[in-house]
């Protein structure tokens, strides 16, 4: 842990977009399934700092709704990542709760395979202590997508009576996302020399701090999170006021 800023000085919600376990991989000579496997290892070193470090929230873009258009032997070797990783989490699920440390996905989980369907509802745990940090892992997950399902949610109570679209809010739309009650990103994160959020909380990101590096997802470690957080302590966040 390098010299963190002052918790009144820490973000609390984290986005990190990973990316760069394809050109990682090839750049060694090997599989881009190698990269993912080297990337999901960093998830989870980076994900445990964060409940180290007492970040409320992290949010990490694991698999977008386009992703599936990738080789299907890639999308595969991704999948069986991510099932290791639950079998693993559902295991230690109620010592990581009592520690403060739970687990979200967001995205359609419907529409994934159906054995990591299950074991994602499995995995899944309420907060029970004070200071818990959430480890969001956005799956098949898409921002736009993400407001049209918040706004066909609105459009149902508007339909059936309960509501008066004159009266809409923000807060509403905010209130049927995936991150409804969670405090939105203070600091998004992308690696791999990419300047683009690619459709990640689209709707939350409206005021975050942006924060890039041209390091490659597996070899992102703590000292670059640290970096990145002492950087975004520097700025001056006005939220468009003064
Ligand atoms: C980004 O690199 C990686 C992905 C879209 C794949 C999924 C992420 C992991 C395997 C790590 C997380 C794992 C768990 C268990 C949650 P890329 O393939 O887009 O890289 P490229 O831009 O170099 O092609």
């Amino acid at each position: 842990m390098g010299n963190l800023p002052p918790k009144e000085l820490m973000p609390r919600h984290i986005g990190i977009i990973m990316d760069g376990n394809g050109r990682w991989a090839e750049s060694r000579g090997l599989s881009r399934s190698e990269g993912h496997v080297a990337g999901a290892k960093v998830f989870r070193t980076i994900s445990d700092y964060c409940h180290e470090i007492g970040i409320e929230v992290v949010t990490f873009y694991a698999f977008s709704t386009e992703n599936w258009k990738r080789p299907i032997d890639e999308v595969t070797a991704i999948m069986k990542l991510f099932k290791e990783y639950l079998v693993e989490a559902d295991e230690i699920k109620y010592e990581r709760q009592k520690q403060g440390y739970i687990l979200r996905f967001l995205g359609d989980i419907k529409g994934v395979p159906k054995e990591l369907h299950h074991l994602i509802d499995k995995t899944q745990l309420d907060s029970t202590v004070e200071n818990t940090t959430i480890v969001n892992i956005a799956l098949n997950y898409g921002g736009r997508a993400e407001i049209v399902q918040s706004v066909k949610k609105l459009a149902e109570q508007v339909k059936s009576g309960k509501l008066n679209p004159k009266k809409i809010t923000e807060d509403d739309i905010s209130a049927g996302l995936y991150t409804a009650g969670m405090p939105e990103p203070d600091l998004i994160i992308r690696m791999s020399g990419e300047y683009r959020l690619s459709n990640f909380l689209t709707w939350q990101s409206a005021y975050s701090e942006l924060w890039f590096t041209d390091v490659l997802w597996p070899d992102f470690t703590t000292d670059d999170l640290d970096r990145a957080i002492i950087e975004y302590a520097k700025r001056h966040r006005r939220f468009g006021g003064r």
